[in-house]
């Protein structure tokens, strides 16, 4: 019997594979069909997530390596292009959260690190990829921003700007690589669990001492629930359908979205 599943015979890579968010999507990628190439500067990640794949009927493949290192990026997407799959789908999705500190005293090494991953690394592998995308005619990028792009939290100056940047990224990207047969949408997760970002996101918040979250942890995690809607937090398993819906013919018009997953937050 013929597969009809929406990514048979595509191949995705995923960037940040190893972590929470990459691992699901990677998982709900695979049952659409597609081959999966997993990306992360986490070796044990990586091969923890390529037991958690191993039934999934594909090809999976992992790839160790630092976004900010560009002759890294360069040559692992060469790899994978010619000894893996040609990469139809790209969820651009490492990230992380730096400091949490109120802007006056935010540590400015640690903004330049934030923005060297999720601007110029995510910048990076978009570009190398869409290269090679654009030869071919055909690709459907998702890059990871966040709720923290739209409206600026406290205590995270380099994470907020850095997701407004990849707002930014993503509708310029859209216009550049539309001619091509290239669609370039956004994610915008809200506060996702449970998980290691949930966690360090309230443990960091209660630390910074703020006058919008109290010092205790569970405090925290009731107030930034109680901002909402929803009244909850976004479990990890409601993200990869609308990485998938966004890559699939479904959404065949749109280009440039920044779709936010967030309760109504
Ligand atoms: N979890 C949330 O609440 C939430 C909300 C909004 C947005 N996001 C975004 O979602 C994305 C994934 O987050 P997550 O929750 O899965 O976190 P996570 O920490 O579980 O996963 C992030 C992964 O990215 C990898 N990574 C970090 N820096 C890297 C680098 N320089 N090169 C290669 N890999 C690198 C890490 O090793 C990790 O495996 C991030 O971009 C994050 O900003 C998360």
């Amino acid at each position: 019997m013929q597969d009809s599943r929406r990514f048979t015979g595509r191949c995705a890579l995923i960037t940040g594979g190893g972590g929470d968010i990459g691992l699901a999507t990677a998982a709900r990628l695979a049952a659409d069909g597609a081959d999966i190439a997993l990306l992360d500067m986490d070796s044990a990640k990586l091969e923890a997530a390529r037991d958690k794949l191993a039934d999934s009927g594909v090809r999976v493949g992992t790839f160790v390596c630092d976004v900010t290192d560009h002759a890294a990026v360069d040559r692992i997407v060469g790899e994978i292009e010619s000894k893996f799959a040609p990469i139809d789908l790209l969820f651009n999705n490492a990230g992380f959260q730096g400091a949490f500190s109120p802007v006056h005293t935010y540590p400015a090494n640690d903004f330049r690190q934030v923005m060297e991953v999720n601007v110029i690394g995510a910048f990076h592998v978009l570009q190398r990829v869409a290269a090679a995308m654009v030869e071919r005619g055909f690709g459907r990028i998702v890059n990871t921003a966040s709720m923290a792009g739209i409206g600026g939290p406290p205590n995270m100056a380099a994470y907020g700007a850095s997701k407004f940047a990849i707002v930014g990224l993503t509708q310029t990207a859209a216009k550049d690589l539309a001619p091509h047969g290239i669609r370039v949408n956004a994610i915008s997760p809200g506060f996702i669990g449970p998980g290691f970002m949930w966690d360090r996101q309230v443990e960091k918040q209660a630390a910074a001492g703020s006058q919008y979250y109290d010092a205790d942890t569970a405090r925290v995690a009731e107030q930034m629930i109680s901002s909402v809607p929803m009244r909850r937090y976004g479990d990890l398993s409601e993200i990869p359908g609308a990485v998938s819906f966004l890559m699939s013919d479904d959404a065949s018009y749109m280009t440039g979205v920044n779709l936010p997953i967030s309760g109504g937050g």
